[in-house]
């Protein structure tokens, strides 16, 4: 487990070591899209010397949001509420960044201004579920972009990137995985459209990289890094050649010299296993076409974490349900002790309960 406490440098930050907080979705904005408490504490919980937390996806609009309790980068007073956060972590010496998110098609009508259709780069619905007011419905069909339309979130994403610079954030993650809007533009199966954002790999690349490109306006490439999920299916997401698709935005990242690529590996989708598909793209084929440091992410347990660094397919490794259960993670894994259970049922929206009530280890030894 060595490996995982070595110090390492991504981007502007040198790290102690090397276990990194995955976004999280969590949906528990007290006021529907403001941070409050609960989340500070969240945060400061695991927090560590030397650390790297990614915070929640966070929509950068309210056309961008698909889960009702999720807090937003689009409004001033939200940027108050993640500084008590970012204050928090900074407090115990990590550091953290914020994972800018635009739902895209997996949203709803009434999470629309106005009740609209939501926004994709096709009018292809999404088979899946959004989070509204009245809990879980199935995701409203969505309208095609026109270019304005492209063009205001481009600039949806600058203005939230401006916002988590206002609010003291290390830097930003742009979400352009597990079929949310930058995603969607990027694979085949949901971008059918005809004219420059469309059609060849060239084209579908454009938005993610036009939207990375407007994040680096304002934090410098070295506080900018994105998250990818080439094996991905969650979001209902199909490409038709995907070791052509991602080989290919990872070049074109590698040309912005990112602090990082962050791959969620092919053995979950969202937050479910699967079996590995004999094809699937993982960290170690991006390895060839991104020269920065690499984030993995999906099922990894202290050993496997321990093993992709040391054979160098990843720079760190970030954890997901393990986090939510294990406040402390870092200091667990360091001292090979046992992990907490997580609740599924607790993921998603809620009180304290199954977000700040688990205990560190210094908790249940008392
Ligand atoms: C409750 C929950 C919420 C998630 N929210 C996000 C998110 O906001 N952004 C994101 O990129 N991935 C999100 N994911 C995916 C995780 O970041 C991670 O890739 C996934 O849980 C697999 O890692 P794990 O096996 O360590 O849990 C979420 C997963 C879970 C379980």
């Amino acid at each position: 487990m060595t490996t995982l406490f070595t110090p390492v440098k991504i981007g502007a930050y040198a790290l102690s070591h090397r276990v990194a907080l995955a976004p999280l979705t969590r949906m528990r904005s007290e006021t529907g899209d403001i941070p409050g408490d609960l989340m500070v504490e969240y945060y400061a919980q695991r927090a560590s010397e030397g650390g790297l937390l990614i915070a929640e996806a966070t929509p950068v609009s309210v056309r961008g949001n698909g889960y009702q309790g999720a807090p937003g980068i689009y409004a001033d007073e939200q940027i108050a509420g993640w500084k008590r956060v970012v204050d928090a972590v900074h407090a115990k010496g990590a550091r953290i960044v914020l994972q800018l998110f635009h739902a895209g098609r997996q949203s709803h009508r009434d999470l629309q201004p106005g009740g609209a259709a939501p926004l994709a780069p096709s009018a292809i619905p999404f088979e899946g579920m959004a989070h509204t007011k009245d809990g879980w419905q199935p995701a409203t069909p969505p309208r095609e972009m026109t270019l304005e339309d492209i063009a205001t979130a481009i600039e949806e994403f600058r203005e939230g990137a401006v916002r988590a610079k206002a609010a003291g954030f290390d830097g930003v993650e742009i979400h352009g995985a597990n079929g949310y809007l930058v995603d969607q533009f990027l694979q085949d199966g949901s971008n059918h459209r005809t004219d420059a954002y469309g059609g060849p790999v060239e084209n579908r690349v454009r938005f993610l990289a036009e939207v990375t490109a407007a994040a680096v306006s304002v934090f410098g490439t070295d506080r900018v890094g994105v998250r990818l999920a080439p094996g991905g299916t969650f979001g209902g997401m199909s490409d038709s050649d995907p070791a052509r698709t991602f080989a290919h935005a990872a070049r074109e990242l590698d040309a912005f010299g990112l602090a990082w690529l962050h791959v969620i590996e092919p053995r979950v989708a969202g937050s479910q296993e699967v079996t590995e598909g004999a094809h699937a793209v993982a960290a170690r084929d991006l390895r060839a076409h991104f020269h920065g440091p690499i984030i993995a992410a999906g099922g990894f347990s202290p050993e496997s974490a321990a093993a992709i660094v040391a054979a160098g397919e990843a720079d760190l490794v970030a954890f997901g349900r393990h986090f939510i259960a294990n406040p402390d993670l870092p200091h667990r894994i360091r001292h090979g002790l046992p992990l907490n259970a997580y609740d599924r049922s607790t993921f998603y929206g809620g009180d304290h309960r199954g977000y700040t009530d688990y205990p560190a280890v210094s908790a249940v030894a008392a």
